[in-house]
């Protein structure tokens, strides 16, 4: 049995907890937050402890810790994690900084402790099953992707100040579903950004709109669209044209039921956001970690992966504040 402390105890860690708990081969053994009283609340519905962080990476016993912390504690609660002898599980990004991520890799590397960085839509069902008809060779060779990713609404500009701004917070993990799906990283990347959405997002030195073009070494090309903004829900989708084909991974409905009348044809719309359309995928990622650190084998997605991401949304940022194009090895 896994005996897991989860640090932190806001909107995300309620998430993992469920998936550590439903998860027959770990157990909540702690959880801590830097307001006691959050840790406190989420413990006492799982049959858990509330304890401080530093107690927590101190005992022995546990075998694992999830960070779900804000992202400017990550680097340093893995490098303490993994130095303490932990497997870790840490939410995206591995950091705000790529140097300080690139240094938080190079301690955790020395430990030779597994760490696995949260991208859960890896693990959803839909983007899977595209990747497997891909593998099989179903659509040849693939050449053109495109994701699309809207949040169905801004979050706070509280939020937005300390996020380390769209590219880092956001399309973080389609930089890293682009990886996934093209298996490996692009040369260049372009991307042109916007504060249509709420000026007040522009005045914080942010952007909500934003477009990212990326060219492979071999010439395949990858679009990404985000938006803070879609009235219409969560829209997940993600498209890939090959030489023989195209695979479209289409968002998930509130339900199937469709209206036929004189009047036209209506749908449902898309699950309202992450908690709702990632549930499963939270789940399937933890049990993931669970298999990888009680097999010993690699985990489905490292550090160094985080790092990559990390580094395309670095060179995003560059190339939407410059307006020109930013080569992946310059940054
Ligand atoms: N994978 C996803 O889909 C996903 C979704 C949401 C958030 N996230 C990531 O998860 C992280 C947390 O996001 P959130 O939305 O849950 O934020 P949140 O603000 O709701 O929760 C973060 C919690 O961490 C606590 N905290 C800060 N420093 C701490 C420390 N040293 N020890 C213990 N607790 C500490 C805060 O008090 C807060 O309660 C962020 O890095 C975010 O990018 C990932």
């Amino acid at each position: 049995m896994l005996k897991v402390g989860l640090l932190g105890a806001g909107r995300i860690a309620g998430v993992h907890a469920i998936a550590i708990s439903s998860n027959t081969g770990s157990t909540l053994a702690a959880v801590s937050d830097y307001f006691p009283e959050n840790a406190e609340k989420l413990a006492a519905q799982y049959g858990s402890a509330a304890r401080s962080t530093e107690d927590i990476i101190a005992d022995d016993s546990i075998d694992a810790v999830l960070i779900a912390t804000s992202t400017d504690t990550h680097s340093d609660l893995i490098e303490a994690a993994t130095q303490a002898g932990k497997a870790v599980l840490c939410e995206k990004p591995v950091d705000l900084s790529l140097d300080r991520a690139r240094a938080c890799q190079k301690v955790a590397d020395k430990t030779g402790k597994p760490v696995m960085i949260g991208f859960n839509r890896r693990f959803d069902p839909n983007f899977g099953a595209l990747k497997v008809a891909l593998k099989a060779g179903e659509i040849g060779k693939p050449e053109l992707l495109a994701i699309t990713s809207f949040d169905p609404a801004p979050p706070p500009v509280e939020y937005i100040k300390v996020s380390g701004g769209l590219f880092r917070d956001m399309m973080i993990h389609d930089f890293d579903m682009s990886s996934f799906i093209m298996g490996e990283a692009p040369v260049s990347v372009m991307a042109a950004g916007s504060s249509i959405v709420d000026p007040e997002i522009g005045a914080a030195g942010d952007v909500d709109t934003a477009v990212v073009t990326m060219t492979y070494a071999d010439g395949r090309i990858a679009v990404i669209k985000n938006s803070r903004r879609a009235v219409y829900g969560y829209d997940q989708r993600v498209e890939l044209l090959g030489s023989e084909g195209l695979l479209q991974a289409q968002n998930m409905l509130e339900n199937t039921v469709v209206k036929s009348t004189a009047d036209g044809v209506t749908g449902a719309k898309p699950t309202y956001f992450f908690l709702e359309r990632y549930m499963p995928a939270y789940s399937a990622e933890w049990n993931a970690f669970v298999e990888a650190v009680n097999s010993g084998a690699p985990m489905p997605v490292t550090l160094a992966d985080g790092i990559t991401a990390l580094a395309m949304a670095e060179a995003a940022t560059r190339s939407a504040q410059t307006g020109s194009p930013v080569r992946l090895e310059d940054v």
